[in-house]
């Protein structure tokens, strides 16, 4: 038919309209032209409800605009949450050994388990958990290449009819995965996606709202907060579980950023809390934590107790579901990134750790303390990479994004591109280099007061 018209359209329209199958091609342009359906390749229309660009490549293309114009000025990126430090050395030496494990016959590994080896699971159970007074099964990890990415892919696993809950403003992963999915209509001119309920996180709750009073399903929290730096003390968690059971809702909490909590009595794990392990999945990622970014490695919980229900009522447990779906659609993060991984629960990776986190801790003091001496409202930056400040005089948050581009050549991140409650905000991360962090606080100091 070169390239004309399906088959099945062409019967379909030759019955119609009492025509021959040769004719047809001659009036098929026309039912296109006017909108009229014929068969075709048809498109998922969820992803036509996505505002705009994912915000990290917006901000990454107004910025690499702006550097065209402007060659001669020096960009301080403080936006996106990448790290600048090189990975620990006892990261890189396993790394290596690794690698010269596979360059040997004798050593070498082909396809690995696609939950992950369990010389690292172990590791993530000892360390992450253990040392903590939870107890994790093997089972319950799952390693994968990223929090980005599982985040992203659990909904999955999960009913399209659930209502959704995030916080807001709120890492835009979360929100995005559900709209192609299905499971919200339309944005509104604010920007929020109809069937989603929306948490604001104001100054007023620390940040950290509190369960709503409607029933949702499937609510993503995370902790240490992306963007906010906000933290969730143990009664807020124990709120979350205490609604999360009463109501047969299931709790994604993202703890990315637990490396970087400095006050003792913040809980690193919602499994903390008693009865979590019924109501919650966690992420956990060696990105920030560990320099990881562009190496890719990370862990799932997903407890053996969690149960999800059928529409008929039948419970159903939810591990096995996601052990389904994670060993058909992935094959393991591969051997020497797993054994890079697993060096920073070593003796000398911990204290390496230790060191890159403080490293990067002190950057997000010296923001906040300059900041606030600045006279700017400040946010996070304590238990958190990131600092969260109002923009002054209520200023829209990308008309600021583009006056510290513009004036100052920093680069960092609108709050409203995390959400409604967003706007009026700004997120500047803390894993810069130190000495460009400190140019940037003294060309902030120089910003033109509005
Ligand atoms: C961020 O800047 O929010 C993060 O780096 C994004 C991510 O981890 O994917």
């Amino acid at each position: 038919m070169g390239g004309a018209f399906p088959p099945k359209a062409q019967r379909c329209f030759c019955i119609i309209l009492d025509m021959e199958p040769s004719e047809i091609n001659f009036v098929l342009p026309f039912f296109h032209y006017f909108g009229i359906c014929t068969d075709m390749i048809t498109i998922n229309e969820n992803y036509m409800k996505l505002k705009a660009g994912y915000l990290f490549p917006e901000i990454a293309r107004r910025t690499s605009d702006f550097h065209q114009k402007n060659p001669q000025a020096r960009i301080i990126r403080l936006g996106i949450g990448d790290v600048t430090l090189p990975l620990p050395i006892a990261v890189v030496e396993a790394f290596h050994r690794a690698v010269d494990e596979m360059a040997d016959k004798a050593t070498f590994r082909g396809y690995g388990p696609e939950q992950g080896y369990d010389f690292l699971i172990q590791a993530v159970i000892e360390n992450a958990y253990k040392s903590r007074g939870v107890g994790i099964t093997p089972d319950e990890v799952f390693i994968s290449d990223g929090s980005k990415c599982d985040t992203g892919n659990i909904q999955e696993i999960f009913g399209l009819d659930n209502t959704i809950a995030v916080t807001d403003p709120v890492y835009p992963v979360y929100v995005d995965t559900n709209v192609m999915a299905g499971r919200t209509g339309d944005a509104d001119e604010r920007g929020c996606y109809e069937g989603i309920v929306y948490l604001p996180c104001t100054p007023e709750n620390n940040f950290a709202p509190a369960p709503p009073k409607e029933q949702v399903d499937l609510i993503y929290l995370c902790y240490p907060n992306n963007p906010t730096g906000a933290v969730a003390t143990k009664e807020a968690l124990r709120q979350w579980v205490d609604y999360a059971r009463a109501n047969k809702a299931v709790i994604l909490f993202d703890a990315a950023y637990e490396a970087f909590i400095t006050e003792p009595e913040i809980p690193h794990s919602i499994y903390e809390i008693e009865g979590a392990k019924e109501v919650a999945i966690e992420f956990r990622s060696f990105s920030k934590t560990a320099g990881f970014t562009g190496t890719r490695c990370a862990f799932t919980v997903v407890p053996r107790e969690l149960r999800a229900y059928t529409a008929a009522g039948r419970a159903v447990e939810v591990n096995p579901v996601w052990n389904r779906r994670h060993t058909t659609k992935f094959n393991g993060v591969s051997y020497p990134v797993q054994a890079a991984a697993a060096a920073t629960y070593t003796n000398d990776g911990k204290k390496q750790v230790r060191q890159l986190v403080g490293y990067y801790m002190e950057n997000a003091r010296l923001i906040r303390t300059s900041l606030s001496e600045l006279g700017y409202n400040v946010y996070g930056g304590v238990n958190a990479p990131y600092i969260w400040l109002q923009t002054p005089n209520g200023i829209g948050s990308w008309d600021f994004f583009d006056k510290l581009l513009t004036e100052a050549n920093v680069v960092g991140t609108p709050g409203a591109g995390f959400g409604p409650a967003g706007e009026g905000f700004f997120r500047l991360s803390a894993f810069g280099d130190r000495e460009n962090v400190q140019t940037a606080m003294d060309r902030i100091e120089k910003l033109v007061t509005f």
